[in-house]
């Protein structure tokens, strides 16, 4: 089964409450939350305030992406304000091993993502301690941009390596992700789609939501 994350970075922010409400219309599985420091990648976006404001918006979990440098600082105050998963970049955590214990002691699930330039063997040691592993398919930083193909062995690398560790481990991709590239990154082992151009850049959401599941699962011919 694929889970839909539309991402809000693409979505209307002066009503995010009614761009989440389409997003659920349409079928919408996570509200993906994209958390940017201006120094891990280099743009800004929103702090556990928002998260909060979101957290009052839907029941649906809530996937809280963190690009950002010293994640530890901030994982408290964004598990309080209403995160389920959160998700930290390999590249951003010396002591990876500590940052995913403390994710799960404070109750959510503890995420690990990769960028297209590192190596999904780095994470051979990591895996039996997460929930999820994020191979991002464009460079971290900015919506809409073009999906890199060279990242979807790479998919299939983690998605192998955790059917030797684990099972029940969500293989999540973000980035590029359209009507085109979601069969290909399912085929590859992706079970969760993040999506924010496509989704709310769309004149119609809930059918934009609707279109990439099927894309993703096409229904069975009868
Ligand atoms: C990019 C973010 C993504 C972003 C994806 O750094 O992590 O979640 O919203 O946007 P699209 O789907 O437009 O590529
Ligand atoms: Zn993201």
């Amino acid at each position: 089964m694929v889970r839909i994350a539309p991402s809000l970075l693409a979505a209307d922010f002066g009503d995010l409450r009614g761009q989440i409400a389409l997003a659920e219309k349409g079928g919408a599985d996570w509200i993906h939350v994209d958390v940017m420091d201006g120094h891990f990648v280099p743009n800004l976006t929103v702090g556990p305030v928002v998260v909060r404001a979101i957290r009052r918006s839907t029941a649906l979990p809530l996937d809280v992406h963190l690009m950002i440098d010293n994640p530890d600082d901030f994982l408290e105050p964004f598990r309080s304000a209403g995160a389920d998963v959160l998700t930290v970049h390999y590249e951003a955590c010396p002591n990876l091993h500590r940052t995913l214990q403390r994710i799960r002691e404070l109750g959510a699930k503890p995420g690990v993502s990769v960028n297209p330039a590192t190596p999904a063997s780095l994470l051979k040691e990591i895996l039996p301690h997460v929930d999820l592993v994020l191979v991002m398919t464009v460079n971290p930083g900015f919506g809409a941009q073009q999906f890199i193909p060279t990242t979807l062995p790479k998919i299939g690398e983690v998605a192998s390596m955790l059917r030797g560790v684990r099972r029940g481990v969500f293989v999540e991709v973000d980035g590029g992700i359209d009507r085109t590239t979601a069969p290909q990154v399912v085929r590859a082992g992706a079970n969760v789609l993040v999506a924010g151009n496509f989704i709310f850049a769309a004149a119609d959401i809930p059918a934009a939501v609707r279109a990439l599941r099927e894309s993703a699962e096409p229904p069975l011919m009868a």
